[in-house]
């Protein structure tokens, strides 16, 4: 009985301490692109980052795109990559005495593979709130190697992302007091060749468009409709929130336009959406269903209840969080000094 009481004390106590937040760096886009990233890489030792990214590498990217992509970005780099990805990637390569080629490729690896869960919602007094996990292959060491980037511009933050080092593009951001991205994978199976054709016709990576919408700025609106537009070289779902009530829109996305697009209605009813990888007009796998539960806690919540601390409690029932779970980030763009990223362990 003892051993019990004391397993039930300290419970709590040990899944809290598993989750940690990530090192938050400035990184200055008044620098030129060259010279962005040494800043944060310095933190980090190159010998293991390097090993690192190797690791990434040789479990995710066929062998034929390396060879393909190698040797092209070696010559021309601003042919395959645009400002400022091609300074950056270059830089970043030059401070860990990297192949520039290896650069890029590293940066086609997470473009269709990251399994994961977004949730927008807003509460009843129109707060617009947030979430998402982060869910890949390898997470142990991709969680080393996360980090919470402030892009800094004339000595303000012009947006806030988290990323993994090495890697130029965003998944998860915020333009505060304008809005708030995520991207979930949409892309089944055999998408390689696909995904490589269009990014030599200059589609962009999934993930530098949104970074390339946190970066330029307006609006929730411009930002919804370029997100829907723009030629990209994989299918996804972008999941954007704003600062106003209503501002919420989950896209679902074709390499060359939008398939769908599904906003919030909370005048009927749906305050929240919730996107994990299935178009959501289909009905999840049951093998591996993590909407049904995210929803069933969201609708115990209650939409009077909703918000940073409380859509993160959604975030963290299982198997909404998994064993592949890297982080959970929340966020609001009306109250960005709320962004906030975990690096999760599940207990
Ligand atoms: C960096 O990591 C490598 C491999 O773990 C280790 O051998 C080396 O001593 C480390 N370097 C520094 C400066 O800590
Ligand atoms: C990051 O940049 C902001 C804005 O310029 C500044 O206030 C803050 O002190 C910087 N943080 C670090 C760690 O340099
Ligand atoms: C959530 O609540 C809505 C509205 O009451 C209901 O239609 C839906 O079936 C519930 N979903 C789950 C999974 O509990």
């Amino acid at each position: 009985m003892v051993g019990l009481h004391w397993l039930i004390l300290l419970a709590p106590c040990l899944s809290l301490a598993q989750d940690y937040a990530p090192p938050r760096y400035n990184l200055s886009l008044d620098l030129p692109p060259e010279q962005r990233w040494e800043p944060v890489l310095k933190h980090y030792n190159y010998t293991e980052l390097k090993a690192d990214m190797d690791c990434v590498f040789s479990t995710s990217l066929p062998k034929w795109v390396h060879a393909l992509i190698r040797p092209l970005a070696e010559v021309d780099l601003a042919f395959l990559v645009p400002e400022p990805y091609a300074g950056e990637i270059r830089g970043i390569a030059k401070t860990l005495g990297v192949n520039v080629g290896d650069v890029v490729a590293l940066n086609l690896c997470y473009e269709a593979t990251a399994f994961c869960t977004s949730i927008i919602a807003q509460d009843d007094k129109g707060n617009v709130y947030h979430g998402r996990n982060l869910d890949y292959n390898f997470p142990n060491m991709l969680k080393k190697i996360t980090v919470d980037l402030d892009f800094i511009q004339n000595g303000k933050v012009a947006y806030t992302g988290t990323t993994f080092l090495g890697y130029v593009g965003l998944w998860t951001g915020q333009r505060p007091y304008e809005f708030t991205v995520s991207g979930d994978a949409r892309e089944r199976g055999e998408w390689w060749e696909n995904a490589i054709s269009a990014f030599f016709k200059r589609s962009s990576p999934v993930s530098w468009l949104i970074r390339d919408v946190l970066n330029d700025g307006k609006d929730f609106e411009a930002a919804a409709l370029r997100l829907s537009k723009t030629p990209i070289i994989a299918e996804t779902y972008y999941i954007i929130g704003g600062t106003q009530s209503k501002e919420g829109l989950v896209i679902t996305r074709n390499r060359n336009g939008p398939a769908d697009l599904w906003p919030l209605d909370p005048l009927r009813g749906e305050w929240f959406h919730v996107e994990t990888n299935y178009d959501h007009w289909t009905t999840p796998p049951p093998s591996d269903d993590r909407r049904t539960p995210a929803i069933k806690a969201l609708n115990a919540t209650g939409q009077a209840n909703i918000n940073t601390d409380s859509l993160y409690k959604v975030l963290s029932v299982k198997p909404v969080m998994n064993a592949n779970t890297i982080y959970t980030t929340v966020m609001s763009a009306a109250t960005p000094e709320k962004y906030t990223t975990q690096i999760r362990n599940e207990a």
